[in-house]
């Protein structure tokens, strides 16, 4: 598969995460609304150690990649996302993606998404990417639609929020589902700043 510019999407440079960018990410997880959309444990604030060590330890791994996105010309961090437990025997990721509640809306999500799967499949070479999302993400499940993500299963009731019992979501995608859509000009492989 070849890719233009691997790093690069339309607004968005995907990079490193450096222990710098922990305070900022920690500030995101101050709002409620961020968290409780993320992850399944009870919200609460996170310490600029904690993230920092979460980079530092990702940074470590064979098996763990995480992906700063920063907005191009204002170079802020906008976002993060990960490809995790890699499964190397069967090339196999998890697909994890998050923004400041203040850049929501604008299509950076995809173009975030987008980016991590032309490495997953372009540069890992992996197989499958796969990924959970509760039932009550209306826009996560529609921002992985778009994207070219199906739906392939149900863990009914797996979570417990506000007394009630709320699905989560598998979905996945093959990496033969995602040079397909390239094909057929879904945009789904960056194509460098310059593009339209
Ligand atoms: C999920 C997330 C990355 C999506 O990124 P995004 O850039 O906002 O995505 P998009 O701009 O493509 O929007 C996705 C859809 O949600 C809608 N949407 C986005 N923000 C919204 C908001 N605050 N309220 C209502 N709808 C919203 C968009 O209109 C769009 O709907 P459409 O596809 O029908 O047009 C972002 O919302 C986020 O970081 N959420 C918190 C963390 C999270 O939930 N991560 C995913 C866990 S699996």
């Amino acid at each position: 598969m070849e890719i233009e510019n691997l790093f690069a999407g339309r607004h968005m440079d995907m990079a490193a995460l450096e222990e710098s960018d922990a305070p900022i990410i920690a500030r995101w997880f101050d709002d409620p609304e961020f968290v409780r959309r993320f992850e399944a444990v009870p919200a609460r604030p996170r310490a600029t150690a904690e993230i920092a060590g979460q980079i530092l330890t990702a940074r470590d791994s064979q098996d763990d990649y995480l992906f700063g996105f920063r907005l191009r010309g204002i170079n802020a961090l906008v976002g993060y996302g990960a490809l995790d437990g890699i499964n190397w025997r069967n090339r196999v990721a998890w697909l994890a993606v998050a923004l400041s509640s203040d850049y929501w809306g604008r299509g950076l999500g995809r173009e975030a998404v987008r980016l991590m799967l032309s490495y997953a499949f372009g540069e890992l070479e992996l197989h499958r990417v796969q990924l959970t999302v509760f039932a009550s993400n209306g826009p996560a499940i529609s921002m992985y639609e778009a994207v070219g993500f199906q739906r392939e299963g149900v863990y009914r009731e797996f979570l417990q929020r506000d007394g009630q019992r709320v699905d989560m979501l598998l979905m996945g995608m093959l990496a033969r589902e995602w040079i397909e859509l390239a094909k057929k000009g879904r945009d789904c492989i960056p194509s460098g700043p310059d593009s339209q």
